[in-house]
């Protein structure tokens, strides 16, 4: 029987609480490292279940990885086999970031489909679309992607969706490309920022970090690098969140508030006081019910779709009618059927939640379909009558360092079972 959690509700959330470097981050620039000869240090690491999941892919690869404490460090030989393992491929949705890197060092992979989180169809077309511009054949055979190329030449590419994904492995593959890439509507997520900044430490030429244009000057050979991952957002949100929800008094460290300016902005509009200490640290007060408000998820710099379970939370608690739009990943409505067990007044239509917010809700048994969901029911859980037992914690477990003890931390009652 899988691990639950037992959280017992009419906690006040208060204190403060750190946050390490982000999941969406980390595994990426794991990637990263295998562009590079030699061995490439990363500071900061979460230490969640997804790092030796990508650690594993990586040794597949033929790395050396090696995980101590807050600090992984690859060393990537100088022959990479350009087929990866494809039982690690499936544990993990950021496994498919090897993809670009593998094209651009080896001109061919073979990597399995990867999984992650059932959240909706995640194809991989814009992915291959990038590749095949920059002169690679790419076919979908047997369940994995099989990407060739001869050489890797520049090419204009406009992406129809600033996708995280394909904008990171077109990214990857075209720093060792020869000539010049442009990346069109690409995304300006944070954490392609942190990789556009390690490229550019291990010798990448890219214009444009942070912005939805990247101009890559393609290199014959990077250097391995030594780099500090960026505090993770959608954990410091999360606790945003879980002070705003339970009344509480929460302080942030490790996360550049600026990441979360739509976040925190929702929040004080649900009369939440928030406020920024430094460039890594704010807080937020919540004194009263939150009143409801709308959100509509979209890519950076709009609301993170992996934000919605939270927004839908905290509607669900609120005063007042929200609305909620999804736009990115359309079965992450579906756990709204799990807060419906915990007394929510919710329903969906297609890409959009109508929440009435109740004063109280009531305790039940409840399973986390993925990362953010599962989190989502505990935050809940905070704020039901009774205890509420929260299933398939493993998922909590791929993307949250810590969190019963950061949790207990702060005030809740929340054991593993
Ligand atoms: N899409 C396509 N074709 C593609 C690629 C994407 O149609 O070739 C669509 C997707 O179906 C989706 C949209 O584009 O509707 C956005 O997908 P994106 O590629 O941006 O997402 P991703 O790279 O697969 C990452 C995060 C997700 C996060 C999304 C959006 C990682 C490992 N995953 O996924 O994080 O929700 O970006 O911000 O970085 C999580 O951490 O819980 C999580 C699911």
């Amino acid at each position: 029987m899988s691990e639950h959690f037992q959280v017992h509700g009419g906690a006040r959330l208060v204190g403060e609480v750190d946050v390490v470097g982000a999941k969406n981050s980390v595994l990426k620039l794991m990637a990263a490292a295998l562009l590079a000869e030699g061995t490439t240090t990363l500071r900061n690491c979460p230490r969640i279940l997804d790092v030796p999941l990508m650690g594993d892919v990586l040794r597949s690869l033929g790395c050396e990885v090696a995980i101590e404490g807050d600090t992984v460090q690859i060393t990537t030989p100088a022959q990479l086999n350009h087929r990866a393992d494809s039982a690690s491929m499936g544990k993990l949705r950021a496994s498919v970031c090897v993809l670009g890197p593998l094209v651009g060092r080896c001109k061919r992979a073979v990597v399995a489909l990867p999984g992650g989180d059932a959240i909706g169809s995640r194809p991989l077309d814009m992915h291959q679309s990038g590749l095949r511009q920059l002169g690679a054949h790419s076919e979908i055979e047997h369940g994995c992607v099989v990407a060739e190329a001869e050489g890797l030449h520049g090419a204009q590419i406009w992406l129809d969706f600033p996708s995280v994904g394909a904008t990171e492995n077109i990214l990857m593959a075209a720093v060792l490309a020869n000539g010049t890439t442009v990346i069109d509507n690409a995304a300006r997520e944070p954490e392609i920022l942190d990789l556009c900044t390690m490229l550019q430490q291990m010798g990448g030429k890219i214009e444009g970090a942070g912005t939805s244009t990247l101009t890559v000057h393609g290199v014959d050979a990077l250097q391995p690098t030594e780099h500090r991952v960026i505090g993770d957002r959608i954990v410091g949100a999360t606790w945003a969140f879980a002070a705003a929800m339970t009344r509480g008094d929460v302080t942030v460290r490790g996360v550049d508030p600026h990441h979360l300016d739509l976040v925190l902005e929702k929040l004080r509009l649900s009369g939440a006081e928030v406020t920024i200490d430094d460039s890594q640290t704010f807080r937020v007060v919540q004194r009263d019910r939150p009143a409801a408000v709308d959100f509509v998820t979209l890519p950076y710099p709009g609301f993170a779709t992996d934000l919605q379970p939270f927004a839908v939370a905290l509607a669900s608690v609120a005063d007042g009618t929200s609305m909620i739009t999804e736009n990115l990943f359309e079965a992450r409505f579906r756990f709204i059927e799990e807060m419906v067990r915990l007394g929510a007044d919710a329903r969906t239509d297609g890409h959009h939640a109508v929440v009435r917010g109740v004063e109280r809700l009531s305790s039940a048994p409840v399973w986390a379909p993925d990362i953010r969901a599962g989190v989502g029911l505990v935050l809940a859980g905070l704020c039901a009558d009774g205890m509420t037992d929260v299933w398939d914690v493993f998922h909590i477990d791929r993307g949250y360092p810590l969190f019963v003890e950061n949790m207990n931390r702060l005030g809740a009652d929340v054991r593993r079972i």
